[in-house]
């Protein structure tokens, strides 16, 4: 992995502003869907370690249901406090009975997310969702279901808007790929 490569090479997929707008729709959507919810039962955003941070904080500025907030750190190696096959996870979520929706910066192989959606939906919650922000269909290997992206994109590496190439670039406020 070169890092030495510099911003200045990275071919743009989607812009700030194509994000932007995007991001909109998904939080409109979300807060179409999830209307009904009032304080005493609010949505339960849950955003997926570190790739979604970016995107959960857009996002959460574009839904207008209430919501409470916590974050989960998934990886495929490292010491296990919930260790669910080859992916980690390290939680003390209780999602027993709440409407839980949790957001995600790729789909690739759908490992990550099966491992969590399985993990979560031994507590019974209310209902378990997923929003990504990109997914990429054409490298599926384990099947979750979608409730929202924000872009399907081919397969190949991305990064920026939060999303790392060997933990750098997330700071980039578009999404881009090196073009080699
Ligand atoms: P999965 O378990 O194979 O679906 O992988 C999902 C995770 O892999 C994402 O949350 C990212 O952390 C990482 N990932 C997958 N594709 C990319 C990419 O193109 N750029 C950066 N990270 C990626």
């Amino acid at each position: 992995m070169n890092t030495t490569e510099t911003a200045a090479s990275v071919t743009p997929l989607f812009s700030g502003e194509t994000i932007r707008n995007r991001v909109a729709e998904l939080g409109a959507a979300i807060s179409e869907d999830f209307r009904n919810l009032g304080t005493a039962e609010p949505l339960f955003l849950i955003t997926i370690l570190k790739g979604a941070f970016v995107f959960a904080a857009d996002l959460a500025r574009c839904i207008t249901v209430p919501c409470t907030f916590d974050f989960l750190s998934a990886s495929s190696y490292g010491a296990a406090k919930i260790s669910s096959g080859s992916v980690t996870l390290r939680h003390s979520l209780s999602v027993a009975n709440r409407h839980v929706l949790l957001i995600e910066d790729i789909v690739d192989t759908g490992l990550t997310l099966q491992h969590i959606t399985d993990e979560l939906s031994k507590q019974q919650p209310a209902s378990l969702g997923i929003c990504t922000l990109l997914d990429k269909p054409a490298a599926r290997k384990h099947p979750v279901r979608i409730a929202y992206t924000g872009f399907s994109i081919p397969d190949r590496f991305v990064f920026g808007y939060g999303i790392d190439y060997g933990e750098h670039y997330r700071q980039l406020p578009f999404i881009g790929f090196f073009d080699t």
